[in-house]
């Protein structure tokens, strides 16, 4: 839009300038004659070499005799015996002729003749002259000599009656024109008749013949009577004339050339002598010594498109276009014209300072808006916890390795910017997507749900628990990322999904032989024991079930989501907190209390174990009111002997029972209503290592008919440590001998 404005205005300040016109200013004359000399006579004006006075003349051939006429009164120029009409500077001089002529009475005497001789220093002119004769019977000569020797030409006109004469035609009737050669001096011309003009006496008695200057003699019928002349200098003839008998390079050589400063000598085409004339871009008289002046072109004043424009140099002039404008100005030349590249280039400079601008402009805008973002990020990064997540690790230093801070960029590139096929699951605490790092890592990316102070805790706490941790049954975390509005975990990829997945799915449970169930347990209740007991500070997973068991291909156990767990200061076994799990798994204990301890795990542990045993899901409205709960239904199952019965099939064909038997044993004891009732993890976690240690050596030995109201539990003490300090196994613990080396304990479940 502006862009426009400028070239719109601009084009009418053109249109104005261009409008605007001077008048013209007259041309200064320059000196024709000698100084000091009249330069006319009369009328007519007298150049150089010609003159009318001593020392005012070239020479003797341009004497003119500046004489009074008849009556006294005005002068007229007089060249030998004819009348000065004219005298240009190109070359030509005009003087008034006389017809010759021949006329007879009516008895055919000749009563008159007239010829005529010119016997000037000039050529007679080719170009402006013709050769006329009038008359009915009569034959003209014109005797010249050219190139030195003799030349004759001759024009005849008859005619038998005035009727056969037309005004204005000179065809041979009545009258008759010639053209004139070239180079024709010293001429003389004739008329003549043939038969002295006997018949056509009445209306023509004589003939006539002159050299006239074109387009001044128009024939009439009347002069066929008599030519009377009605002006006195009729005829007009014209000369060539030039300077002496010489050419330009004769003069030259001789360096007597009249030719002036800023003039060119030049030899004419017809006939005398060298002539002058000025250079293009100067004017007066080049004959003079002088020479030829400047013209001061401006002074016409319509040289240019504008006279203010105009500035005069020596032979030439300038005219200078205004600003905005170019070309030559001339009016003869290019004149002027808006100056489109100047406009283009301005109107380019215009764009880009607007450009620039707006580059600028933008620039400002993206550093604010980056500057926005950035404290966006960092307010995010305060909302998510960042602070307190710094806080917090800077207070556990040390026992943990590095978290990889992963920008927000990085993750939405990693899961095509969250696609809902890269969905591994929806938790509690937010959807978990497959990821693939730059690194070409697959790993697992957590995506908190929308972020509440309580939400932002747990994803601080996965993130402090899981640094604190290095078990290979533990999801490990690689890094998190807090500048999303959302916080993000990244975690190492477990290919083979939840045990949840495997246990309430038909196909796969089915694959899910006793050894695999048991070896699962134990992973998992070893990292629960690792937890407990071996971190540097004791970690409460509080959220222990079957969906936060991951297993990889090889089926090993990875205990997960850590967002609700607790750290237990050393110096607290117990914790209040709000009551939070997962129904079915939670301790009945915690939930009445409030106090957490870790042996809640234990308790969770303990479904997850019923769970792995029966097939059954924690919470199942398909059981009667009073064994909804897993627990329940596990509990009374076992009191009334019925365990056999509610065993997943699978398990019971494989034979197992004894095992079965031990470890229903150990979830019994896990799901004691008081904690302290409850083993420790570590012991769980022992007793079912040895269970697969004996496994391992006692497999198909079992009998699977062998009735058994008692479960016996194989533990390796040896591995025991009871005095842990944090955990308190209140339980008392029988260890029963498996063989000569192990020493054997037998519990008796009620
Ligand atoms: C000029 O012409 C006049 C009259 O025709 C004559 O008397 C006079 O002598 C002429 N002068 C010259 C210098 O020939
Ligand atoms: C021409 O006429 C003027 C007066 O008009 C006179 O003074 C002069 O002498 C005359 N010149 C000649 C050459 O007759
Ligand atoms: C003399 O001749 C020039 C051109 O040849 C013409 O412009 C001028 O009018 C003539 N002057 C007279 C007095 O005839
Ligand atoms: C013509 O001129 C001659 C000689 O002068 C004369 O004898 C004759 O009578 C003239 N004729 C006429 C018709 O006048
Ligand atoms: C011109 O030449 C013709 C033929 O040569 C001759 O008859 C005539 O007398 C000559 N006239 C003049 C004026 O010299
Ligand atoms: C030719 O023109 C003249 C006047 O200039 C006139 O008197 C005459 O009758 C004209 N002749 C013809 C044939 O028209
Ligand atoms: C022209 O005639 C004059 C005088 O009769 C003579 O002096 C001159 O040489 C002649 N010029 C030519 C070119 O015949
Ligand atoms: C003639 O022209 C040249 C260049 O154009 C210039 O320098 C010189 O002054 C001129 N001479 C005169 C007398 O004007
Ligand atoms: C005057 O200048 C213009 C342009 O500079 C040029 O075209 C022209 O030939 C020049 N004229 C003369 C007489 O030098």
């Amino acid at each position: 839009m502006m862009l426009l404005q400028v070239i719109i205005m601009t084009w009418v300040i053109g249109v104005i300038l261009i409008s605007q016109m001077a008048a013209s200013a007259a041309v200064a004359a320059a000196p024709m004659a000698k100084p000091n000399c009249p330069d006319r006579c009369g009328d007519v004006e007298i150049p150089y070499p010609f003159g009318t006075s001593k020392g005012c003349y070239l020479d003797q051939n341009y004497f003119i005799n500046c004489t009074n006429d008849s009556s006294g009164k005005t002068r007229r120029p007089m060249y030998e015996n004819v009348f000065l009409l004219n005298i240009s500077l190109e070359g030509h001089f005009e003087f008034s002729g006389y017809p010759a002529s021949e006329c007879y009475n009516k008895s055919g005497t000749l009563m008159d003749e007239m010829f005529y001789f010119v016997t000037t220093f000039g050529s007679i002119s080719y170009t402006q002259n013709v050769f006329v004769a009038v008359g009915c019977d009569t034959i003209a000569y014109l005797n010249a000599t050219q190139n030195d020797g003799t030349f004759s030409m001759g024009c005849m006109s008859v005619c038998q009656d005035t009727n056969d004469v037309a005004n204005g035609s000179c065809s041979g009737i009545g009258c008759c024109q010639v053209e004139i050669p070239k180079g024709l001096r010293n001429f003389s011309f004739q008329a003549r008749s043939f038969s002295r003009h006997k018949g056509v006496w009445k209306f023509n008695p004589c003939s006539y013949a002159f050299v006239v200057k074109k387009d001044t003699f128009r024939f009439s019928t009347k002069y066929l009577h008599g030519l009377d002349m009605d002006d006195s200098t009729f005829p007009i003839m014209v000369m060539d004339w030039g300077i002496r008998d010489e050419t330009c390079e004769f003069a030259r050589a001789k360096s007597d050339i009249l030719c002036g400063e800023n003039s060119t000598c030049y030899d004419p085409d017809n006939g005398y002598g060298y002539r002058c004339r000025c250079n293009p871009g100067y004017g007066g008289n080049p004959y003079l010594p002088d020479g030829c002046q400047d013209i001061n072109e401006c002074q016409s004043g319509n040289n240019c498109m504008h006279p203010e424009l105009c500035k005069n140099t020596m032979g030439n002039y300038t005219c200078s276009c205004t600003k905005w404008y170019r070309g030559d100005g001339r009016k003869d030349g290019t004149g002027c014209d808006v100056n489109l590249p100047l406009l283009i280039k301005m109107v380019v400079g215009i764009g880009t300072a607007l450009l620039m601008l707006l580059v600028g402009c933008f620039g400002v805008y993206w550093g604010l808006k980056r500057r926005n973002l950035i404290k966006l990020k960092g307010k995010f990064f305060q909302q998510n916890g960042g602070l307190m997540l710094q806080q917090r690790l800077s207070n556990h230093q040390g026992s943990m390795e590095p978290v990889r801070i992963f920008n927000a960029k990085e993750l939405e590139k990693a899961t095509n910017n969250y696609d809902k096929s890269r969905i591994l699951g929806q938790g509690g605490n937010g959807t978990v997507y497959r990821g693939v790092l730059i690194e070409n890592i697959v790993v697992a990316i957590k995506r908190s749900k929308i972020a509440d102070q309580n939400q932002i805790e747990q994803f601080i706490n996965e993130v402090i628990v899981l640094t604190q941790t290095n078990h290979r049954n533990v999801v490990k975390l690689l890094g998190c990322c807090l500048e999303t509005e959302v916080p993000l975990l990244v975690y190492e990829f477990i290919t083979n999904g939840t045990l949840s997945d495997h246990l309430h799915d038909k196909n796969k449970s089915s694959l899910l032989s006793w050894e695999k169930r048991l070896k699962i347990a134990t992973e998992a209740a070893g990292a629960l024991a690792y937890l407990h007991f071996e971190t540097s500070i004791p970690i409460i997973h509080r959220d222990v079930k079957t969906a936060n068991i991951l297993l990889d291909d090889n089926h090993t156990a990875k205990v997960a989501d850590f967002g609700a767990s607790r750290l237990i200061p050393l110096d607290h076994t117990r914790l209040t907190t709000l009551v939070q799990g997962t129904f079915g798994y939670l301790d009945p204990e915690y939930l009445c209390s409030g106090q957490l301890t870790e042996k809640s795990d234990v308790y969770s542990f303990g479904v997850v174990l019923a769970e792995l045993l029966t097939g059954e899901k924690a919470i199942s409205l398909d059981r009667a009111e009073s064994e909804k709960n897993l627990s329940t239904y596990f509990i009374s199952a076992l009191k009334d002997g019925r365990l056999l019965e509610i065993i997943e099939g699978n398990i019971i064909k494989e034979g197992n029972v004894e095992e079965v038997k031990e470890v229903s044993c150990i979830a019994k004891r896990c799901l004691s209503i008081k904690g302290e009732d409850r083993p420790t993890m570590k012991v769980v976690a022992m007793e079912l290592e040895g269970l697969r240690i004996m496994e391992k050596h006692s497999h198909g030995k079992s009998d699977l008919y062998r009735e058994q109201t008692e479960c016996s539990l194989n533990a390796i003490t040896s591995y025991l440590s009871l005095d842990d300090g944090i955990a308190n196994p209140s339980t008392s613990t029988t260890i029963d001998s498996m063989g000569d080396q192990v020493p054997k304990s037998t519990i008796v479940c009620r």
